[in-house]
């Protein structure tokens, strides 16, 4: 089952009204969206982005009685400036991008992200854009994937595990994620016999990340999306790793500066104990929240 993470928190800051326009920017399982709508209609529109297109499909069942109310786009929320002449919609009164990957996504092995179900080594939001993590495994230089692995996993064995990867790929093609695994876990297991993290987890992250420019997506869509912002509006991010948590810290930290914002999480907010035991993905998230206050 799919809970979303810091719902409340989320509803409070947004302060939503009937007749708001809200860009949900991850429509994901949309259990933020369905909260938002039930306080934004009648009068509310919201837009509904999506990279995945089997997420904008399964919301458009899930809320085909809100059809009128909402504008559904399979879009990267990088490409905010299309997104919003698509829509014809330039003033929102919120926006929440809550990033990375959906529960929906991990626990379909046919997608290729979870390193505890094996499937195609795949790891793309969207089938149809781009490399896919197989290609990546089994094409890139050594040194290119020493640098993916440690840049975006931040795993010190990044040397260790890529070296593996290329020994394991000379024999065979590295197809699934549990051959992936079972390579990681030989090469770079025994540094993890004394931690909860899974020895796979930073590998895992580091591909996904670089297949989907996950980084280059975050900082250009919550940066964009400031113009389109009313006075008094606010923007919520949660984030699940430091890479990204940084990155948005720093472009919020940049338009306060610029005296266009006003953050109101300075530091940012954290799961508290129950939250992770209900929802264990919450256990690493970030909120942070600024408001457009020119
Ligand atoms: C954590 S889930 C969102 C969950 C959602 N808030 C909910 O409550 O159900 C993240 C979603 O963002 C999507 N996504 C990731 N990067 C994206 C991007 N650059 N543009 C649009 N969607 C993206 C993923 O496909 C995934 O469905």
């Amino acid at each position: 089952m799919h809970l979303p993470v810091f719902l409340e928190e989320v509803i409070d800051y947004l302060d939503l009204n009937p007749g708001d326009r809200i860009f949900d920017a991850t429509l994901g399982g949309g259990g933020h969206s369905k909260e938002i709508l039930k306080r934004i209609l009648p009068g509310g529109k919201l837009i509904a982005v999506d990279r995945d297109p089997e997420a904008i499909d399964r919301n458009r069942i899930q809320f085909q009685e809100f059809k009128n109310d909402v504008i559904f786009l399979n879009e990267n929320f990088r490409d905010i400036d299309s997104i919003v002449e698509k829509t014809g919609i330039d003033q929102l009164d919120g926006a929440i991008f809550d990033l990375g990957f959906s529960s929906f996504q991990l626990d379909e092995s046919e997608r290729g992200f979870s390193f505890m179900n094996d499937g195609p080594l795949d790891m793309r939001y969207d089938k149809r854009e781009g490399l896919s993590a197989k290609d990546v495994v089994n094409g890139f230089r050594e040194s290119e994937l020493i640098e993916i692995i440690r840049e975006y996993g931040e795993e010190r064995h990044a040397k260790l595990a890529a070296r593996a990867i290329v020994a394991a790929r000379k024999k065979n093609r590295i197809v699934t994620t549990g051959e992936l695994v079972e390579i990681i876990k030989s090469a770079i297991g025994w540094r993890y016999t004394r931690q909860k993290l899974h020895p796979a987890c930073r590998v895992f992250q580091a591909l996904r990340i670089f297949v989907n420019a996950e980084l280059a997506a975050v900082e250009e869509g919550v940066n964009r999306i400031f113009p389109y912002m009313k006075q008094g509006s606010r923007i919520c991010v949660i984030s699940f790793h430091s890479l990204e948590d940084r990155i948005v810290k720093n472009v919020f930290r940049n338009r306060s500066r610029s005296g266009e914002a006003l953050l109101l999480t300075k530091k940012p907010i954290q799961p508290n104990r129950d939250e992770i035991r209900i929802n264990p993905r919450a256990r690493s998230a970030k909120l942070r929240v600024a408001e457009r206050i020119v």
